[in-house]
């Protein structure tokens, strides 16, 4: 390995004609972190991953590996390996031949590509199908091929695009655990792109929430998750999503449909607010605010009620204890801790 793998971005601008697909990205990743890129489609992820591969040139702005400006660098002197949403293994070669290709292309040693294709084949547990071709072979093994691929050449910085994408709820929670595991004992620096808020939840160190061309927060996942900077932010992390309801800030409470909560906010004075709580942080309890059952949704060990507050749509989970029926009106509340309040103009957090 010939560095540490940081990375850093410094206001990186990428134009399509008059669009801008990047509007001045900036972040840093330490040595060994695996850090995600989260977001809705289209809001810039693969396009900021592309340029730190040097795959496309940014308009504007500056990149830098281990220290290093790359921003002009060719993408093979970038000591990088990239595995994409779709594999890209050669259907005529062997798995053993896919894997050992890099290190062909590097003319190495035989005997040391053999080594080196085997020990990377154990790692992500395919070293039995290395005679195979890849149309022989499942979505997840396909995909640890591509992985197996990219951990031959050693690289001080692993990108992965939307790698898990193709393959069943079962498959990818096994593959996203090896992959995270994989990329601890590697000690490698891996920079992952998703728009799945619970993939990224999992597998990142720290992540960064991209909407429209824009950084919206970097953060560890359990600290965007407790504090969301924006409406936005807050509406992507967590599921079911947070709910959010416009109301009156006053001197400390929040009123909704007429009932008092009080917040963590020690301020004076009315103002508009939008109110964010998670599904989870409503309970029932006696002299909250009245809702009606419209619907249970049953998720197994937990259940989603769609409440219907005063006109206003809510969403609450509960614990298969406390299942009120479809009809019946309830009382909730939430701890003042667990109430987020953000500026309807400018969507910020307050
Ligand atoms: N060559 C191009 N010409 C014009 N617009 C482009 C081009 N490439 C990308 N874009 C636009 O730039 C924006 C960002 O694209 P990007 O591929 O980075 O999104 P993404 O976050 O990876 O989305 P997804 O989750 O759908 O893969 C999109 O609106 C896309 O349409
Ligand atoms: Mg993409």
């Amino acid at each position: 390995m010939t560095g540490r793998g940081q990375v850093r971005f410094e206001d990186i601008v990428k134009m399509h004609g008059e669009f801008s697909a990047l509007k001045g990205v900036s972040f840093d990743i330490e040595p060994g972190e695996f850090f995600a890129l989260l977001g809705p489609s289209g809001s810039g992820k693969s396009t900021t991953l592309r340029i730190l591969a040097g795959l496309d040139a940014p308009t504007s702005g500056r990149v830098f590996i281990d220290g290093r400006d790359i921003t002009a660098t060719d993408a093979r002197d970038r000591d990088i390996a990239m595995v994409f949403q779709s594999y890209a293994l050669y259907p005529h070669m062997s798995v053993y031949e896919n894997i050992a290709f890099p290190l062909e292309m590097a003319k190495l040693p035989v005997a040391e590509i053999d080594v080196a294709v085997k020990d990377a084949a154990r790692k992500v547990k395919i070293e039995h199908l290395l005679d195979r071709k890849p149309g022989q072979l499942s979505g997840g093994q396909q995909q640890r091929c591509a992985l197996a691929r990219a951990i031959v050449r050693k690289a001080r910085l692993f990108l992965l695009d939307e790698p898990l994408s193709n393959l069943d709820a079962k498959l990818r929670m096994e593959t996203r655990a090896e992959l995270k595991k994989l990329q601890r004992s590697l000690g490698v620096t891996a920079v992952y792109v998703t728009h799945d808020q619970e993939e990224a939840m999992t597998l990142a160190d720290r992540m960064a929430v991209f909407m429209a061309g824009e950084i919206q927060q970097v953060g560890r996942p359990a600290e965007i998750f407790a504090k969301p900077n924006s409406i936005d932010v807050a509406a992507f992390i967590g599921s079911p999503p947070m709910n959010l309801l416009a109301a009156l800030f006053a001197d400390g409470d929040v009123l909704i449909a007429g009932h008092r909560l009080k917040t963590a906010l020690q301020a004076a004075g009315e103002r508009d607010v939008v109110v964010g709580i998670r599904p989870g942080a409503l309970r029932i309890a006696p002299d909250g605010l009245k809702a009606r059952v419209e619907l249970i949704e049953d998720l197994g060990d937990t259940k989603v009620l769609d409440l219907d507050c005063a006109g206003t749509a809510m969403r609450i989970r509960v614990g298969d204890e406390s299942v009120p029926p479809e009809g019946a009106v309830i009382s909730i509340t939430a701890r003042a801790q667990d109430i987020h309040l953000f500026d309807p103009t400018t969507r910020r957090r307050l």
